[in-house]
């Protein structure tokens, strides 16, 4: 299929595959959210080995690594200088900023996480991001390797193409405190997620269990 010339050893988590294999699944409740999804915008899959996509996959690789980076350190930091409870209302990333594009190179236009397990609605996967996330979901079903990276071209008319570049995303110790098993999150964190999230699907993962997708967003370079 040549979906497996990533390089996760880049990536910032460690994931323990065989544990992604206990995720469930949720695809039944999230089908219906694509149906809504405009009905001219087609994706299909790139073979990630294509020399033609390889400045692409590159743009999206930075990007997704300048992104994972910064979330574990956001995570880190701000579990060291507030309570999991009060750092709920906080996470992720608000103010992100994707880093400059080289000059002449394709640039990372967009950055975002999504899950078959969602806390926040506004991270809901669309039709594109759910066929990822099947993908993911279905190779650990079945004990195979998991594809380290995937490439997509969204395509609408009169508009210029969307390439995403996935890549999979596991949990550290640290993200337990806001993502671990029920019984063991602090009666604080529940009540703050219960407020703020309270259709929340995002617990009751263990250290290394898949957690869902980072994807960027990449525009080919404008040509000369
Ligand atoms: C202090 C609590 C807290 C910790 C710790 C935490 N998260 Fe989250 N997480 C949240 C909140 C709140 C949201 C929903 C808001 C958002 O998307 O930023 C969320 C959403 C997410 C999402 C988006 C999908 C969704 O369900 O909405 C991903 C992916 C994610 N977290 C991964 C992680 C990873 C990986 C770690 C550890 C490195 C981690 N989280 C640690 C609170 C936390």
């Amino acid at each position: 299929m040549g979906l497996a010339s990533g390089r996760i050893g880049d990536y910032p988590f460690r994931m323990k595959w065989r544990h992604w294999r206990r995720f469930g699944s949720l695809a039944g409740c999230l089908t219906g959210l694509a149906v809504g999804a405009a009905e001219t915008e087609t994706f299909r899959w790139v073979d990630t080995a294509d020399p033609t996509a390889a400045a692409i996959l590159a743009a999206g690789d930075r990007a997704i690594d300048h992104y994972g980076r910064a979330l574990l350190s956001e995570v880190k930091r701000t579990l060291n200088t507030t309570t999991p409870a009060l750092a709920v209302g906080k996470l992720h990333l608000p103010e992100y900023k994707l880093p400059a594009a080289a000059a002449g190179q394709p640039a990372a236009v967009a950055i975002r996480r999504t899950s078959l397990k969602l806390r926040s609605p506004a991270n809901a996967p669309d039709a594109g991001d759910l066929a990822a996330l099947n993908l993911i979901r279905e190779k650990l079903d079945a004990g195979d390797d998991v594809p380290k990276i995937l490439l997509q071209k969204v395509e609408s008319p009169g508009q210029p193409p969307e390439w995403r570049v996935y890549r999979p995303l596991g949990l550290t110790p640290q993200c337990l405190s806001c993502h671990g098993p029920g019984e063991s999150l602090d009666p604080d964190v529940k009540s703050a997620l219960l407020r703020l999230y309270p259709a929340d699907k995002a617990v009751d993962f263990t250290p290394g269990a898949w957690r869902g997708v980072i994807r960027a967003s990449i525009a080919a370079a404008a040509k000369p």
